[in-house]
């Protein structure tokens, strides 16, 4: 949960026919709930990034999808639509399935999609008690992107490990990179642990190498989705950080739930990669910055080789790559 005001709040949640979300794109400047009650309205709020992070993603389509039998909307054209706003994130995908399956079986929509987002809360916190046995008292960890409870409904992935050990009464130390150019981690990774007071600094994303050496214990980040083998695709960033960090002997761990596992793609030179607008990369805070004639490439995600992952710590525990093949079995 995160507190603002007098209330604590998930990333998104739904009351009686609307579905509400925390408006990640003003944060943190303003806090904001805006409510949906038409699934082309979620689709257009998936896209825009007003919700991101792969499982909240996921959550934010579930509870579309729950809109758009509520509403009537065709079923087929509301999936279609929902799967077609973000390519990468694998969660998008696996809950849209999820709700087709569960309305085809009756079950009554709201219900459905509340009971896929629970269960993406119960993963989460699962996530942080496994992931929370790998940290020790005094660890100096790094991140990426925002992976925590804005991107997952609540706790999140990568931080929640981190969260579960604070609170156990572990003294830890965050590094926050930036996370051009959208910059989820300085603006909701930052906001995130400021709010739980986990000690942690911003350090720009071409700082990662020279904290790296200085010394940092272990780095832990999301994904967006994971290969069979073991390769995954994670904010643009993540690849260069997982080969210093085996080049420098640091573990480098991958938190994310089994519905962010694609057991249909074989291996990363599979996986989609966003590409976003270039003016992402060429302005900021709504002014040009780039000179005038200049072009910009923005991919949104990297793909990471498996062999850079000292281990995947999900719901049922911490996996070496190659046990992915025997998990297919644990998904929802
Ligand atoms: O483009 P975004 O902000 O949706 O990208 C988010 C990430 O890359 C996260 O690391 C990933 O979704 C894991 S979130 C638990």
């Amino acid at each position: 949960m995160m507190e603002h005001g007098t209330r604590e709040y998930q990333a998104v949640w739904m009351e009686g026919s609307k579905l509400m979300m925390i408006d990640q794109r003003l944060l943190p400047e303003r806090f904001e709930v805006i409510e949906l009650t038409r699934a082309s309205e979620v689709g257009s709020a998936i896209k825009d990034m007003t919700v991101r992070g792969a499982p909240a993603i996921g959550a934010a389509a579930a509870y579309g999808m729950a809109l758009a039998a509520l509403q009537g909307d065709d079923l087929r054209e509301s999936a279609e639509m929902l799967k077609s706003q973000r390519p990468t994130a694998h969660d998008l995908f696996y809950a849209v399935d999820f709700m087709v399956e569960a309305l085809k079986r009756g079950e009554e929509p709201a219900k459905a999609a509340s009971r896929y987002a629970n269960q993406i809360v119960e993963k989460c916190r699962l996530i942080g008690m496994n992931g929370a046995l790998l940290i020790k008292d005094g660890d100096r960890i790094m991140t990426h992107c925002n992976a925590g409870a804005l991107a997952t409904v609540d706790y999140g992935t990568a931080l929640a490990p981190i969260r579960v050990a604070w609170r156990g009464g572990k003294k830890l130390f965050v590094y926050v990179s930036e996370t051009r150019p959208r910059l989820q981690g300085m603006r909701l990774t930052a906001y995130e642990l400021r709010n739980e007071e986990i000690p942690h600094a911003i350090i720009v994303d071409g700082a990662s190498g020279h904290f790296m050496r200085k010394g940092v214990d272990l780095v832990i980040v999301g994904a967006d989705r994971v290969a069979l083998n073991g390769d995954f695709a994670n904010k643009i960033g993540t690849f260069e950080k997982a080969v210093l960090a085996k080049e420098m002997g640091i573990p480098f761990y991958v938190a994310a739930p089994i519905s962010t596992f694609d057991f249909n793609t074989e291996s990363g030179k599979d996986i989609v990669i966003e590409d976003r607008d270039e003016d992402e990369v060429l302005m900021m805070d709504g002014k040009r910055i780039a000179p005038a004639g200049c072009s910009a490439l923005n991919p949104s995600f990297d793909m990471t080789p498996a062999k850079y992952v000292t281990g995947f710590i999900t719901e049922i525990g911490v996996l070496d790559p190659d046990q992915i093949t025997r998990v297919k079995g644990a998904r929802i």
